[in-house]
């Protein structure tokens, strides 16, 4: 049976969301913000997010699959579902479980810069600095991990676990 390690409780995942949306309204409160969640992992940490924030904002979704082992991002990436409002001229803020070897976020980032938008940022639940592979400037992330497989809070292991309320290490 695999085993599940608790490593980030709810009420600091409560927090520090509370915390990093103020920082977002601060940061843009003469703005209106477009939220873009990489499905299927962020759509959890972004209904918790939106809901803290104090500054107008619309949302959308876009999702994108990697061809690779199971838990590991090959850098192959595909679009499987497309933007679906008009970002041009507007600030966005993309909204993401978990970095790791970053490749997912550098292919998204050219994707979305192809619409012209006034300015893009990145927020990330988590950011997983092990296997980091291509630099990327997270602007707003909750927490920092070092290593392993998490799941929970939207992170799944083969489409399960994502349901926990709580990010747990899988041990498999
Ligand atoms: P990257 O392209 O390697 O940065 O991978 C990013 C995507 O892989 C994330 O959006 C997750 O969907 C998935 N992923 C990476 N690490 C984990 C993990 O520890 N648990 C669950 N999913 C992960
Ligand atoms: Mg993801």
């Amino acid at each position: 049976m695999p085993e599940l390690i608790p490593v980030i409780k709810k009420d600091a995942i409560d927090r520090k969301i509370a915390e990093i949306a103020r920082r977002i309204s601060d940061d843009y409160k003469d703005s209106e913000i477009v939220l873009i969640g990489i499905l299927k992992g962020a759509f959890v940490f972004m209904s918790d997010l939106m809901r803290h924030l104090t500054i107008p904002v619309q949302i959308d979704f876009i999702c994108a699959s990697s061809y690779g082992s199971g838990t590991s991002t090959s850098g192959n990436i595909k679009l499987t579902k497309e933007l679906g409002i008009d970002i041009h001229n507007r600030d966005v803020v993309i909204v993401e479980d978990i970095i790791d070897t970053g490749h997912t976020l550098a292919y998204l980032i050219e994707y979305l810069k192809s619409f012209r938008p006034k300015s893009i940022r990145l927020c990330s639940m988590l950011d997983k600095r092990e296997r980091r592979g291509v630099d990327i400037k997270i602007d707003y992330s909750c927490f920092i991990v070092e290593e392993g497989f998490l799941v929970g809070y939207g992170l799944d292991y083969a489409e399960n676990y994502r349901n926990l309320p709580e990010i747990y290490h899988l041990k498999l």
